[in-house]
């Protein structure tokens, strides 16, 4: 369901046949600053602006959900003033967190990654934002800070291990890890062309697009290019 309605300004991204969970790699913020010749944070500032706004594109549009990367497990091995200045504009985003959703409609928020290593503060409001938005039935916005797609996978399996699970399958991992179990739509900005650790179980079949603009650049008409490429694409899963 789209939550406002379809706006001429989605240049011909077909409602029918929307991708059902889109990954998108926020990367670029630092370049961004530098650019600019002003901190990494003043990046990191403005990328989580542009977040709020495509997240709420994503909810615009219908999507079922789409899952951001915000912070990898590797990201902690930045200066502590950067990793910092980041924790804090997180604070900042969960603290408006319930308004800003509400506001923008019935989205609901989701985070995943690893708890450990978060800040107590952190995790209350984390918490908080989920449960606010937990009634609600419109697109679910996964939001992944302290996350690793191989952290994810081991989690599922001790999880299953735990259970007693000796024969594990495919089936028992898609259904123990934080997002649905596929992705069909990776949208990575910043000119990289990888995944760096970013839903590696979910990736099997998806769809990459790629583009050299940084994230602090990217627009909502950045992302109804990247689901009109996808829609024009022809996905086989190994068939004819
Ligand atoms: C993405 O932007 C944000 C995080 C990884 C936390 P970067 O900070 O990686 O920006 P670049 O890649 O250095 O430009
Ligand atoms: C990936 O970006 C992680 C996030 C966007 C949160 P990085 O900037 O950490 O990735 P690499 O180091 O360029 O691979
Ligand atoms: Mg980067």
């Amino acid at each position: 369901m789209a939550l406002f309605g379809k706006k001429n300004n989605d240049n011909n991204v077909q409602f029918e046949i929307l991708p059902k969970n889109i990954g998108i790699i926020m990367d670029g913020n630092g370049r961004w600053a530098k650019k600019r010749a002003l901190p990494r944070s003043a990046g990191h500032k403005a990328g989580a602006e542009v977040f709020r706004t495509i997240s709420k594109e994503c909810g615009r549009l219908g999507l079922e959900s789409a899952t951001f990367y915000a912070f990898s497990t590797e990201n902690w091995k930045r200066p502590k003033e950067e990793v910092d200045a980041i924790m804090r504009l997180f604070k900042d985003y969960l603290l408006e967190a319930k308004s800003d959703i509400t506001a923008a409609g019935d989205m609901k928020m989701k985070f995943i990654g690893e708890r450990d290593g978060m800040s107590k503060e952190l995790l209350e409001l984390m918490d908080e934002a989920e449960e606010d938005t937990s009634e609600h039935c419109g697109t679910t916005i996964y939001l992944a800070v302290n996350y690793g797609g191989r952290l994810e996978i081991c989690d599922a399996v001790n999880k299953l291990i735990a259970e007693g699970k000796t024969n594990i399958t495919e089936k028992d991992i898609s259904d123990n890890i934080f997002t649905p179990p596929e992705c069909d739509l990776i949208i990575r900005p910043s000119g990289e062309q990888r995944l760096s650790n970013f839903m590696l179980w979910q990736v099997s079949y998806a769809e990459m697009w790629f583009t050299d603009k940084l994230w602090p650049d990217f627009k909502p008409t950045d992302l109804h290019k990247a689901i009109i490429d996808f829609q024009n694409r022809g996905r086989r899963f190994g068939g004819v």
